[in-house]
């Protein structure tokens, strides 16, 4: 039921694995995405592989994103930052899902399937459901003439380089880049300013050398990380922008850990999950310098007045008061483009956990990398 990878056929190389040696590959594959793609004079992006001309991108009235697993996840990212940008409203569904409720297919929704191998069985018949009822699919996928890139209309394909570790990290950095990158260009045939157009071109030019920034402090997060994987269970909060972070750090401590990893909305740990918070039980919260950042860090007072053990990742700009928390800073870059900041260290707090327990990092248990029958 399932493809693995032919790990023999790369070379890790002097790294101990294919994960740690494709974290520390992003500062040069995240170039390979926005490579030609940019446009700083009119603040836009030039995606030829969509083959959509700019009457076909602004006819545009809907936005469906369909993916699995962290795919589904970088979508929800991606959904966010199309609604923001190009004001048009956009959401992510588990592709899995998808065509079990016989969804409703519109000629002014724009379809986009995400996914690294572009094999995934369940993204694949999504992309079929679509075009059978006569919607346009595109897709934002890895491997080039892959099944899924071969059945839709377009893409953007990621160039993120061979992928071999089951747990996403480089295609998924490069998924969420394609999808700021189809924000940029639809929101640009729409009402987004050329001046907001040209922050974001900036945006994204500097976002390689700040992941390597981030990168930079790995020695510092692995004693958090075998903390952490000292848990038995723990929480991943975040709002609006920083939620599908959470879930895609969850995510990704589970898969590789086996750790019970939950992700929350920070807002909604009143509603339930604060019941659980004592000293056994840590959360890692994203609290990015935004207009929500008051609001996180009343959250983070009832955590810690719980005892709960406190992670947060943040900008160093960000005064946490009085709250007792392990902080960990990225650089601040758009606020549009938060997510992927935030989200690298929580790949090498995945991988430090896992590697502290001794797990076999690039084929956890019970998974494959690419799931090619339902
Ligand atoms: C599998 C992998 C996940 C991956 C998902 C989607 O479940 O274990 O890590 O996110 O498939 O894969 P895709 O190749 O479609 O991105």
């Amino acid at each position: 039921s399932e493809v693995d990878i032919d790990a023999s056929a790369y070379d890790a190389g002097e790294h101990e694995s294919f994960m740690r040696k494709e974290i520390l590959e992003q500062p040069t594959t995240s170039l390979a995405v926005l490579r030609g793609r940019l446009d700083d004079r009119f603040g836009t992006a030039h995606l030829g592989g969509l083959d959509m001309d700019a009457r076909d991108l602004r006819a545009v009235r809907r936005v469906k994103i369909l993916g699995c697993g962290s795919a589904y996840y970088v979508g929800q990212m991606g959904a966010a930052l199309i609604e923001e940008l190009a004001r048009i409203p956009a959401d992510a569904e588990a592709a899995s899902e998808f065509r079990y409720r016989d969804p409703v297919i519109e000629p002014d929704t724009l379809y986009v399937a995400v996914s690294q191998s572009g094999e995934t069985i369940d993204t694949l018949l999504a992309v079929q459901e679509v075009r059978r009822k006569g919607g346009r699919c595109v897709g934002l996928v890895n491997v080039v003439g892959s099944a899924i890139a071969r059945e839709c209309d377009g893409g953007i394909y990621l160039h993120a380089g061979p992928e071999v570790a089951v747990a996403s990290t480089k295609a998924l950095t490069n998924m969420f880049l394609g999808f700021a990158l189809l924000a940029l260009q639809l929101g640009r045939t729409r009402d987004l300013s050329i001046a907001d157009g040209k922050r974001l071109v900036a945006g994204l030019e500097k976002l390689p050398a700040q992941i390597e920034e981030v990168l930079a402090g790995e020695a510092d997060l692995v004693e958090v990380a075998r903390q952490l994987a000292e848990a038995r269970s723990l929480f991943f909060i975040g709002r609006v922008r920083g939620f599908p972070v959470a879930r895609e750090g969850a995510q990704k401590f589970k898969e590789i850990s086996y750790r019970h990893a939950e992700a929350y909305q920070t807002s909604e740990l009143k509603h339930g999950p604060l019941a659980l918070i004592d000293p056994e039980v840590p959360t890692v919260a994203l609290v990015p310098r935004d207009e929500l950042t008051e609001r996180n860090i009343g959250a983070l007072h009832e955590i810690d007045a719980r005892q709960g053990p406190l992670v947060v990742i943040t900008h160093a700009d960000v005064d946490l008061g009085e709250v007792r928390a392990r902080r960990i800073d990225v650089p601040r870059n758009e606020p549009e483009l938060d997510p992927i900041l935030l989200t690298i260290p929580l790949q090498l707090l995945a991988y430090h956990a896992a590697q502290h327990l001794g797990h076999d990092i690039d084929k956890p248990r019970n998974l494959a990398k690419s799931v090619t029958v339902e």
